[in-house]
């Protein structure tokens, strides 16, 4: 009888950790909604702070980085180029051997490291001298099938994707650090001078002709094989869009308008801010831990370097609040960034009935043993919600860029300026007057996209692509989401094909 009781009594205690453990769930799920309404309202958002962000240094927090990028490649370049790509969490380098319209991509070799941590934390001059180091032993490498035309030199593209102030298609200053790095004495210094002078201090001459931001490699690279490539996104361990802008529409450009009367913009837009967002007690913890607190708040709630963290953040306050785990909260789901993105994925994905990969992600990596099925569903559904939001998020900037260069399906009612009409639906007056046009004005637009997050999160690529159908309507149907897998890389080559000092005759 005793016995009996015992057990009545423990099942009304995990009867009642379940309910506050599902409180704690319907809390959050209800903080991180984000109807279709609510998505108008980033969206609209998005585009208005693009205006702001062109209109002055600082204008927004947006920030709208011109590129000097007025020329993307359209099949002709020709020769042996090389591409370094610094920013996520590995470190790559690339030869390529382009020959033109016939020959397109002849041949490609690349190779990837992991970033040893420190240098993620380290000084300036380990950074790029590592970077210089790959790239030196990377090229005595080349075999005898690449090769250089006649009086043609060795040219890089360098990817470097944090936000840099350029001041030249190869010059530009740091702006400050993001993701994981934080090499504080590089802040303010000229990034292809450093790694120019890392690379000739090590005996080698080689020119870096382009300075790239990863998303404008993607762009780059998708544009090679496709006209109608306008966007470019990464979803990866950070997030980040940038897009073909009239030039005239920058008004914060000081210099000569480019002939194209176009230039690529960096829009940095993981620093996006809108009181739209559904922001909760998650974000703020992870942000106030995070390594560079107060900033890149869209990206917090975005991108692989975080998607895991906010889901273990709910997971402690169960742990702690309802005892999910037990009497005692296991100590490493106290340590941040200890839930990564990937086995977050993993248990998202679970499909088996019992939910048997929640259960082995859990004992691996928190040594959480003997969990019922009905907590594991909790922590799927906690996975489902950070993955839904951040999803959701990133349609929402996607179509902000599209309703600000015209080609959300909107502009036949948006605003008229030639005859000073304001019409139906532009109450923000974010639309351009003239949609931006592609080579070929097939009324088509493709977004490049590139980055782990999105090619290897099915259900986040599932809810993005849904709710872009959901807030474009028919007009979805002009508008294509396109993985360019590792375009950034070949695009950084290509862009130092672009810009060589060598022109093949
Ligand atoms: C971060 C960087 C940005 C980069 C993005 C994706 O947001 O600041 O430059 O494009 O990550 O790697």
């Amino acid at each position: 009888c005793a016995a009996a009781a015992v057990l009545v009594s423990q099942r009304v205690k995990v009867r009642s950790q379940k309910c506050t453990a599902r409180k704690i769930l319907l809390e959050f799920q209800e903080a991180c909604d984000t109807p279709v309404a609510r998505l108008r309202q980033v969206v609209d958002a998005m585009a208005v702070e693009m205006h702001a962000g062109l209109v002055s240094e600082g204008g927004s927090k947006l920030k709208m980085l011109p590129t000097f990028i007025d020329h993307l490649p359209d099949g002709n370049e020709r020769g042996l180029f090389y591409a370094v790509d610094l920013g996520g969490t590995n470190f790559r380098v690339l030869r390529v051997q382009l020959g033109g319209l016939e020959g397109r991509v002849i041949k490609q070799e690349y190779e990837e490291v992991a970033i040893p941590p420190e240098l993620m934390l380290g000084t300036s001059e380990e950074l790029f001298d590592f970077i210089a180091k790959e790239l030196v032993s990377f090229v005595a490498r080349e075999g005898e099938d690449f090769r250089l035309h006649a009086g043609q030199g060795r040219e890089i593209g360098f990817t470097f994707s944090f936000p840099v102030k350029q001041t030249d298609i190869n010059a530009g200053s740091l702006l400050q650090w993001t993701k994981g790095f934080k090499v504080n004495d590089a802040i303010g210094q000229d990034v292809v001078a450093a790694l120019q002078g890392c690379i000739e201090r090590r005996g080698y001459k080689m020119r870096i002709a382009a300075l790239v931001n990863d998303t404008v490699g993607t762009l780059a690279g998708g544009r090679y094989w496709n006209n109608d490539v306008m966007i470019a996104v990464i979803l990866g361990t950070g997030t980040n869009a940038c897009y073909v802008e009239r030039a005239e529409s920058i008004s914060k450009w000081g210099g000569e308008l480019p002939k194209s009367g176009q230039m690529v913009i960096n829009m940095e837009w993981g620093n996006f801010w809108s009181s739209h967002l559904p922001r909760t007690y998650v974000d703020e913890s992870l942000d106030n831990e995070s390594l560079h607190p107060g900033e890149y708040g869209f990206e917090k709630m975005i991108s692989g370097m975080y998607l895991g963290d906010c889901v273990r953040r709910v997971l402690v306050r169960m742990a702690q609040q309802a005892g999910i785990f037990g009497p005692h909260v296991p100590h490493k789901l106290l340590e941040p960034f200890s839930l990564q993105t990937p086995d977050m994925s993993k248990m998202h994905h679970d499909n088996s009935s019992d939910l048997k990969m929640v259960a082995e992600v859990l004992k691996r990596v928190y040594g959480i043993q003997n969990t019922t099925v009905g907590i594991r569903k909790i922590v799927l559904s906690v996975c489902d919600t950070v993955c839904q939001r951040g999803a959701r998020l990133a349609a929402a900037g996607i179509v902000g860029i599209l309703k600000k260069i015209g080609r959300d399906g909107s502009a036949a009612n948006g605003l008229n300026r030639r005859n000073n009409t304001f019409e139906q639906s532009d109450v923000n007056g974010t639309h351009d007057e003239v949609p931006v046009n592609c080579p070929t004005g097939s009324g088509k637009t493709v977004v490049a996209m590139d980055g782990g997050l999105y090619e290897h999160y099915g259900e986040f690529r599932n809810y993005m692509q849904e709710a872009v159908v959901e807030l474009l309507g028919e007009a979805s149907k002009n508008v294509f989401i396109e993985l360019s897998k590792d375009g950034s890389g070949i695009g950084a080559a290509l862009l130092a094909a672009s810009y060589a000092e060598y022109v093949p005759t």
